[in-house]
């Protein structure tokens, strides 16, 4: 492997020299393997220089740190033995080699950087997810803690969906001062989301939670509490019930990820009867409304096209529901949840309580125009606040 350790000595010497970039290791041997990539760059870790190397696998990355002794040998080991492309950036070329059915070729291109970047450490975001035993328990990793094959993008949900309740906490600040905060999962299912977000909650953000999942299939509220028991979430629980029968007691946080149809809106009624200062919701088909569709000119052009009817029937539905949370005294916002490479269903609707009263009358116009445009009759919604 000649032109392999001509590569090594070039990248040893860049380092040396203080031209080095990045050195990017690519093509791994056992095409089966989720590891596709190692990227490593050089930081500064308390003064002293490290190599800090990111294993991009199919679904995540990992990063880890190493002295400069332990990590030559290391970058060594994985051109040896995974990767059989490298790509060296330094500021006076760029190297690449390729080894292909044991024919190496190794040449030089113009250097894409001109700077030294700042070795400075990445600042690792805190782990939002602590403890990971339940999600082995639901599937989502297997017992070495890897992403089990087709839940990655549901683990991508749950992360996403812990991040963002992280940061609305953030502009909450009350929620947990005033003792326990009461959340109720309306449509928690098997629970991926209710376990990560008490886990978060209790052992991350230290908040003392009380958080209940209901859910109409029985089985899987066995099978939740089960886990729950195993994993010794003292303040977890789910319950078996339809979200419209379910009387909620005094509620903090209401939640309904992908409850069916109007379950979500049952579940948006629920919590602003209960007065929740947070309802974070994000809807799943949107049936009811499409079945009324009857819209005025020029809007009927697009409603003419099925695709286009379904999309604008999600649209007017969530924008609906958004109005009436505002209607209602919350202040509403509609973000994309997580991108729709993961799911379709990727639409999250939050209501945070208002402290101030509303001006309800120009909103209901707002919500009145609309259904008119549109030849809606009921917004199921709408019946259930009247
Ligand atoms: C698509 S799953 C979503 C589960 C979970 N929230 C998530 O996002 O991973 C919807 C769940 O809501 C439950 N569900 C639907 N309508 C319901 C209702 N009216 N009352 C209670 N549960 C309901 C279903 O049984 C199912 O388990």
């Amino acid at each position: 492997m000649l032109k392999q350790k001509e590569l090594v000595g070039l990248f040893e010497q860049s380092v040396v020299d203080d031209n080095f970039v990045r050195l990017t290791l690519s093509r791994n041997i056992d095409k089966t393997a989720t590891l596709r990539k190692a990227i490593i760059k050089l930081v500064f870790i308390k003064k002293k220089l490290h190599f800090s190397i990111v294993y991009r696998h199919a679904t995540n990355d990992i990063t880890k740190n190493f002295g400069l002794k332990d990590g030559y040998p290391m970058i060594q080991e994985l051109m040896d033995n995974t990767f059989l492309n490298a790509a060296l950036f330094t500021t006076e070329k760029d190297w690449f080699y390729e080894l292909n059915k044991n024919q190496e070729r190794l040449y030089a291109n113009k250097p894409t950087f001109t700077k030294v970047p700042k070795r400075v450490h990445d600042k690792q975001k805190p782990k939002l997810i602590v403890n990971t035993s339940y999600l082995v328990q639901l599937g989502i990793l297997d017992e070495k803690g890897r992403v089990q094959k087709d839940k990655g993008a549901k683990y991508k949900q749950i992360k996403k969906f812990v991040e963002v309740v992280e940061s609305l906490l953030k502009k909450n600040p009350i929620l947990g001062k005033e003792g326990t905060v009461q959340i109720y999962d309306m449509g928690s299912g098997k629970g991926y989301l209710t376990f990560a977000l008490y886990d978060f909650l209790t052992n991350n953000a230290q908040i003392d939670v009380k958080l209940t999942g209901v859910e109409a299939r029985p089985e899987l509220v066995t099978f939740c509490n089960e886990v729950a028991k195993k994993d010794n979430f003292k303040q977890l629980s789910f319950k078996e019930g339809f979200i419209s029968n379910f009387t909620l007691p005094k509620t903090d946080i209401l939640i309904a990820l992908h409850a069916c149809d109007t379950a979500t809106d049952d579940a948006i009624h629920k919590g602003i009867e209960a007065g929740a200062r947070l309802i974070i919701c994000a809807p799943c088909c949107h049936k009811q409304i499409r079945k009324q569709f009857n819209a005025t000119k020029p809007l009927d052009s697009i409603t003419a096209f099925g695709i286009l009817k379904e999309r604008q029937a999600e649209v007017v539905t969530d924008t609906i529901r958004a109005l009436l949370l505002e209607a209602n005294g919350y202040k509403a916002s509609i973000f994309e949840f997580i991108s729709t490479d993961h799911t379709g269903k990727n639409v999250m609707i939050i209501g945070q309580k208002e402290e101030m009263p509303i001006e309800k009358e120009p909103i209901l116009d707002k919500i009145k125009a609309l259904k008119q445009s549109f030849g809606i009759k009921t917004h199921y919604l709408e019946t259930l606040l009247k």
